[in-house]
């Protein structure tokens, strides 16, 4: 590198580098951040599915859908077969419930969109707030009264540490529940 490259990649290009990696950075933070802390946010679905409807007035259980939430990590979204349990039957001639018909033949996932989610770094596990009978709810809000589902809560650190360090008032009516971790390697392992 000859002197002149040099200042000149000091004065000019490396701060030009230097801004494009921040402001992506920056950028890339504040968009994950506003997926995953977004309190009120309700996508449209692809087939408009009713919580209110199915958990609610027909009082479904949450799990006989979300399977793995006393299980694993994830509570996961139902595949189209459990939906077929009812509607090969139910409502078979609503379009709704066609179009859900056709992407379960052709074998196709429906493209729900993903609600709540904490970053890849944090650890999460629904099956030890489950099992130690912390209802969804506490977490979720009342799901069985929305047509659309809507995040109640934020997932920041703040809000999972304010509970594992109270949860013992704040769940007072769950016998025997404990303290949740807040050692740092219980969630960022
Ligand atoms: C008949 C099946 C079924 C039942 C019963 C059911 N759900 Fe769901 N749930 C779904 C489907 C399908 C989705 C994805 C579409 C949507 O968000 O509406 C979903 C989405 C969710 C989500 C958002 C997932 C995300 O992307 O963050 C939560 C939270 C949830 N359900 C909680 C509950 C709770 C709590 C109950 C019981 C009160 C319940 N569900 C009962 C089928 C069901
Ligand atoms: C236990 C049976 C059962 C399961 C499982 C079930 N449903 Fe339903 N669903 C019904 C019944 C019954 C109705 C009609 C209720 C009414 O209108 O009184 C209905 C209504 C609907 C409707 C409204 C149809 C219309 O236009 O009238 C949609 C959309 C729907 N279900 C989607 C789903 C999806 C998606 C799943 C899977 C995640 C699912 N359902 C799982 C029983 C079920
Ligand atoms: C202690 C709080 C808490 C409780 C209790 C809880 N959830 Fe969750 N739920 C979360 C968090 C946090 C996420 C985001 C997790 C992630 O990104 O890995 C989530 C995500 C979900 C999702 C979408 C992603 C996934 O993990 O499959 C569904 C569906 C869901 N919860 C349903 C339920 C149901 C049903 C129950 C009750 C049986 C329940 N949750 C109980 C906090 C909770
Ligand atoms: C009970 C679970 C839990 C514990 C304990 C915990 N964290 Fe976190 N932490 C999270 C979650 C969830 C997030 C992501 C949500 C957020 O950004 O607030 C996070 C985010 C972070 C971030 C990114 C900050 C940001 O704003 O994006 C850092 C750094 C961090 N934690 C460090 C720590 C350290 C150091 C400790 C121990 C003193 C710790 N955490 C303990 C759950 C936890
Ligand atoms: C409503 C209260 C509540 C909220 C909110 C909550 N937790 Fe917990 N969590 C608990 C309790 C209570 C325990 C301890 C259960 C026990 O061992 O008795 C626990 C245990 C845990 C554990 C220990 C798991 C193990 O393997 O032992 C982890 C990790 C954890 N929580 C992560 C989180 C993260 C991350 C969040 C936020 C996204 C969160 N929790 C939000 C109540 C909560």
């Amino acid at each position: 590198m000859n002197k002149s490259y040099l200042d000149y990649f000091l004065k000019i290009r490396l701060p030009i580098i230097l801004f494009v990696a921040l402001a992506s950075l920056t950028f890339t933070y504040y968009v994950s951040r506003a997926e995953r802390d977004g309190v009120g946010y309700a996508p449209e679905q692809p087939i408009p599915y009713s919580h209110k409807l199915h958990a609610g007035m027909m009082g479904m259980d949450c799990q006989y859908c979300h399977t793995g939430a006393s299980k694993s990590r994830h509570a996961m979204v139902p595949p189209l077969s459990t939906c077929m349990n009812c509607h090969t039957i139910a409502r078979k001639n609503m379009p709704n419930i066609i179009r859900l018909t056709q992407y379960y033949n052709e074998g196709k996932l429906m493209p729900w969109k993903r609600i709540h989610k904490i970053p890849d770094y944090a650890y999460f596990n629904h099956s030890v707030h489950v099992n130690k009978n912390i209802p969804c709810q506490q977490c979720h809000g009342n799901i069985q009264e929305l047509d659309v589902v809507k995040q109640a809560n934020s997932w920041t650190m703040n809000n999972c540490i304010s509970c594992h360090k109270n949860a013992p008032e704040l769940l007072a009516n769950i016998p025997g529940i404990k303290k949740g971790p807040v050692n740092c390697f219980a969630c960022h392992r």
